[in-house]
């Protein structure tokens, strides 16, 4: 259904227009798909009204990484030249037996292909810190809950604690094989992002309108993050909790102090009656995805933020525009947490919203160290943040902003990474230039229907350009500072022209190829005559796969081309391609949205929102080059109700971890419609599999 009207009646239960339940729209959310979009920018739909050429002004002023790239898109001719692989590197193939999935049966299970096994590593008010008690259902407590494992696992990370053993050389040695025991840990640090939390499964009899302070406070805490060391059990890709060495493990909820870094910390715009330096800000909200640095920190993001807010109708008239760009334009929030602290209160601390809506950058190794919001990445509804190093050595980070007709972005640093220096490294995200995309599609505007049907060249493709928003020093849009760009990148991004997108998700780099991929979740709202190349369906009901070839294949460069690999659903749906393979041999998808890659470079996408299909959110591979390109399989489904997180695969390739997040989201603790893991109340959790011969996963 359409779900553009603004403020219809709501039901009370059943699937929304994104394909999640009621529940999971309301909480995750704030219901953000029953409500017009935010995005009222006249920034048009058809790129192609855009001249075919890019322009290269941006590049120019931005300090582009120079001749380098401009040669590498000369040498690309400006088209989008089919994503070539590399010679000599084979037709990777993912060989294991693909999961079935049939529409109507909904297992309440975590399903693995044949010869794989898995065990929960972590669940939902498990002992984090070593004080913790044990998990008690009907005794939770908020201090409790502060010491336990948080709600919603979302992102996962993981960082090796020791060098590993085994007779290879590292990264690399005898992968695929099923022999190699390259680098192999024992130990390592888990992060895990605490999206939100499901009330109705949290406590018994549950109520927005009867919550109390203690169930409030329960949510809070349940919040942000978890660092958890685990080790290995045995020699294969097992994992367990380590108990009894907790030094490095840490809880981060809604109400841990964080340090604001980059060009907008201490701007009148983040500064509040609590905080008058605008520096330090009481928790992180909604962190959905994220990243792993190569220095070894975390990025975790804050989403959905403006759900925890009410009262934006009566912030000042100046503040008011700005927040109903942001999703807050009034009324009540379902949380209710203003009644507990105030600063939710819009109209009566403005400037609260403001210091959410960042990339948190976490230092798993010091957990005394406050986690820092790197304000230099933007604030819009953070999806995920990647990086990349460029060609000459500095780092970009590529990031979505997930909302329909909402944009994709990328920083690029000013300084370079050096390799073994944490003190230089983490100065890294505070400087540097912002981007936003504009996608030009290369085929006719009549020839994008909205029906998904391929143009007359062959592919959804065209070129692309990063417009530059603002450097750490200067701003690029006109009539805003670099502070206002950063606290309102949004509208940064209408005034520049960027491309409205299908709701950027996560977004993650090949690292065999270099290519970047960004998950366009869906956009239900996209009516027909909305279709682009860049977002050729409308309404776009199951999502598509976006790919991003940088010019000269360089991070830091301003111009690249794209094309769009696959088009999800049902392969039976005409509308579907999965880069020309064969329909009758892929597995149906739908709602792509964390994104990984093994090391042969094959992408691993988990979906939130296959019930559309009447089957569960899943794991899903498939190679990204070679003959076997569009060779989507099923690797793993998690239990009815939940959506599928993570993921996350090893850098020995012996472990593959998801989190199964809200199982049983249309159910209540009374009446439950999931009680996995362990028969009980459904416990959001993060899942190991592994090869039981000790093969690299995917084989
Ligand atoms: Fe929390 Fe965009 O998914
Ligand atoms: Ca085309
Ligand atoms: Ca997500
Ligand atoms: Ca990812």
């Amino acid at each position: 259904m359409p779900d553009s009207a603004p403020r219809r009646t709501l039901p009370l239960i059943g699937q929304a227009g994104g394909g999640r339940s009621r529940a999971t729209c309301r909480l995750r959310c704030g219901d953000a798909c029953f409500h017009e979009a935010p995005n009222k920018s006249a920034n048009p739909y058809f790129g192609d009204i855009f001249s075919g050429m890019v322009s290269r002004r941006n590049a120019l002023r931005a300090g582009a990484v120079g001749a380098g790239a401009a040669a590498g898109f000369a040498a690309l001719g400006g088209l989008a030249a089919p994503a070539s692989a590399k010679p000599g590197r084979g037709d990777p193939r993912l060989t294991f037996k693909g999961l079935k999935s049939t529409p109507g049966t909904r297992p309440d299970a975590v399903e693995v292909p044949w010869g794989y096994r898995h065990r929960v590593v972590i669940s939902w008010g498990d002992p984090v810190l070593p004080d913790a008690p044990e998990f008690d259902f009907d005794g939770q407590t908020p201090e409790a809950q502060a010491k336990q494992f948080g709600y919603n696992c979302d992102y996962v990370g993981f960082v090796p604690l020791d060098r590993g053993h085994g007779h290879g050389k590292g990264k690399g040695k005898g992968h695929g094989n099923g022999k190699g025991y390259g680098h192999r840990p024992r130990r390592g640090l888990l992060w895990v992002n605490h999206e939100y939390t499901n009330e109705n499964l949290m406590f018994r009899e549950f109520s927005n309108d009867t919550a109390t302070e203690e169930q409030m406070r329960i949510a809070m805490a349940a919040h942000g993050g978890s660092v958890v060391e685990i080790v290995r059990m045995g020699a294969g890709g097992a994992w367990k909790v380590a108990k009894g060495r907790r030094r490095f493990n840490r809880r981060i909820t809604a109400e841990t102090p964080f340090e604001v870094t980059g060009p907008a910390a201490g701007s009148e715009l983040l500064r509040t009656e609590a905080d008058p330096s605008g520096t330090e800000v009481l928790g992180m909200l909604n962190n959905c995805s994220g990243g792993t640095t190569p220095w070894g920190t975390f990025l975790t993001c804050e989403e959905n933020f403006h759900q925890y807010f009410v009262n934006a109708d009566g912030a000042p008239e100046e503040a008011r525009e700005k927040l109903a760009r942001y999703g807050m334009t009034g009324g009540e929030s379902g949380r209710r947490w203003n009644r507990v602290d105030e600063r939710f209160d819009l109209s009566k601390h403005p400037n609260e919203a403001n210091r959410f809506g960042w990339v948190v950058e976490v230092d798993p190794t010091d957990p005394s160290a406050k986690p820092r919001k790197r304000t230099m990445l933007g604030r819009f509804k953070h999806e995920g943040a990647n990086p990349r190093i460029t060609e000459d050595g500095r780092v970009a980070v590529y990031l979505g902003d997930d909302e329909r007709f909402d944009y994709i972005y990328k920083f690029v640093s000013a300084k370079r990474f050096k390799k073994g220096s944490a003190r230089h490294n983490a100065t890294l995200l505070d400087t540097g230039t912002l981007y936003a995309a504009r996608l030009t599609g290369n085929s006719p505007a009549e020839e994008i229907d909205g029906s998904g049907e391929l143009p007359s060249d062959g592919a959804f493709d065209g070129v692309g350009e990063w417009i530059a928003l603002c450097s750490d020093s200067e701003s690029y849009v006109e009539g805003m500072s670099v502070a206002e760009v950063l606290v309102y990148t949004r509208i940064a991004a209408d005034k520049a022209g960027a491309t409205k997108m299908d709701r950027p998700e996560d977004f993650e780099p090949n690292p065999v190829t270099g290519k970047v991929y960004c998950a366009l979740t869906n956009n239900s709202a996209r009516e027909p005559g909305q279709a682009d190349e860049p977002n050729p369906r409308g309404p776009n009901k199951h999502g598509h796969i976006l790919e991003i070839t940088e010019a000269g294949d360089d991070a830091g460069a301003t111009e690249f081309t794209w094309d769009v690999p696959i088009v999800c659903g049902d392969p039976d749906d005409p509308s579907t391609y999965f880069a020309g393979f064969d329909k009758s041999k892929v597995a149906r998808i739908s709602s792509p949205d964390n994104l990984t890659f093994d090391d042969k470079g094959n992408l691993w996408i988990s979906t939130d929102g296959q019930k559309k299909l009447e089957i569960n959110d899943a794991l899903h591979a498939v190679p990204m080059r070679g003959k076997y390109k569009g060779e989507l399989k099923t690797f793993a489904t998690v239990p009815v109700g939940a959506e599928c997180c993570g993921p996350l695969i090893t850098e020995d390739q012996k472990t593959a971890f998801i989190a199964p997040q809200h199982p049983g989201e249309d159910g209540t603790a009374e009446e439950p419609q999931s009680t996995w893991p362990n028969g009980d109340v459904p416990r959001p959790s993060v899942v190991a599999i592994w090869h039981g011969w000790g093969k690299d996963i995917g084989s």
